[in-house]
């Protein structure tokens, strides 16, 4: 039985009474049970609509869903869902902690179960000493961690997670991450969807690319990220004599260097290891 499994689902938008637009074109895919699968395409690709289509919030032109087993037409069959939607909308009004506990007693949670919960989850996304200001002054990462906090609340087995990094730095990006690694390693299955695929890469098992609908590409994160053909070490310390000889023995092998030089740091990590040395200066 999969988390997720969909057969020929389709959406089509009705935008006038003769123009439709497609959403999501014959999609067959699964999610396994215990895995972080990333869905991936460019805007308009058709990602939040796969994600509303398994909520049910969208009424499929064709094919189903189902969601552990069951139907997705079915009510219970979302009791173990959690969700962050693309722009969750939030009571600008409440704390931190109410928000959680408005969630929480939405899902039919009370008392020290739920409080004892609240704490939890505010510690698990970082918002522990935030807890007691209100939304209105929290930034973007802060709201998308409540939201994630919210999505959570009922301790759900599968989480849908509709861009959990837009606007978030890189350094709350990789907390968010991190989260997400340790929902895995407590047994949750987790889709995400993103147009941001470095950040998607470190905490994917396996992803699926759509493009206008349809799913393009689909595999193992590390079977499609790796170049069998070649090979690459990155050395320290090597001189010019011992890289004329090492040239020497490849050449001899009968290989080909395809590439050779400093090797380039991305810039997210030049970020990191600014702002982490601009923390450590100012302790
Ligand atoms: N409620 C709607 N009414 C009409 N068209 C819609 C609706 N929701 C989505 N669409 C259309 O369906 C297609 C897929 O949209 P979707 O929101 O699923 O894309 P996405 O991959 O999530 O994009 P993004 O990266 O921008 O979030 C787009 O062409 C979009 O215009
Ligand atoms: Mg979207």
């Amino acid at each position: 039985m999969h988390a997720i499994e969909t057969k020929n689902l389709t959406k089509h938008f009705r935008i006038s009474w003769r123009r439709k637009v497609v959403g999501l074109d014959q999609l067959n895919f699964i999610v396994r049970e215990g895995e972080v699968y990333g869905l991936l395409g460019p805007n308009g690709s058709g990602k939040s609509t796969t994600l509303k289509l398994v909520l049910s919030l969208f009424q499929p032109t064709e094919g189903e869903a189902t969601i552990f087993g069951r139907s997705v037409e079915e009510v219970a069959s979302r009791v173990s869902v959690g969700f962050l939607p693309e722009n969750p909308y939030f009571y600008r009004y409440l704390t931190g902690e109410e928000t959680v506990r408005f969630f929480g007693r939405l899902c039919g949670m009370r008392g020290r179960k739920l409080e004892d919960k609240i704490s939890e989850l505010l510690q698990l996304v970082g918002l522990e000493i935030h807890r007691h200001r209100r939304l209105a002054g929290y930034s973007k990462g802060m709201l998308q961690r409540i939201g994630l906090a919210q999505a959570l609340v009922h301790d759900p087995k599968l989480l849908l997670l509709d861009e959990p990094t837009a606007g978030v730095d890189p350094i709350g990006s990789i907390e968010i991450r991190n989260m997400i690694i340790k929902l895995k390693q407590m047994g949750k299955t987790v889709l995400i969807c993103s147009h941001l695929l470095d950040q998607v890469q470190d905490v994917c098992d396996r992803v699926g690319i759509l493009y206008y609908g349809k799913m393009i590409l689909e595999g193992e994160v590390k079977d499609l990220l790796a170049r069998k053909d070649q090979f690459q070490f990155v050395c320290e310390g090597l001189n010019e004599a011992a890289r004329v000889r090492v040239r020497d023995a490849i050449a001899q092998h009968g290989a080909r260097i395809v590439t050779e030089g400093n090797p380039e740091t991305t810039l997210e990590q030049l970020f990191l290891q600014s702002v982490r040395q601009a923390e450590q200066d100012k302790k």
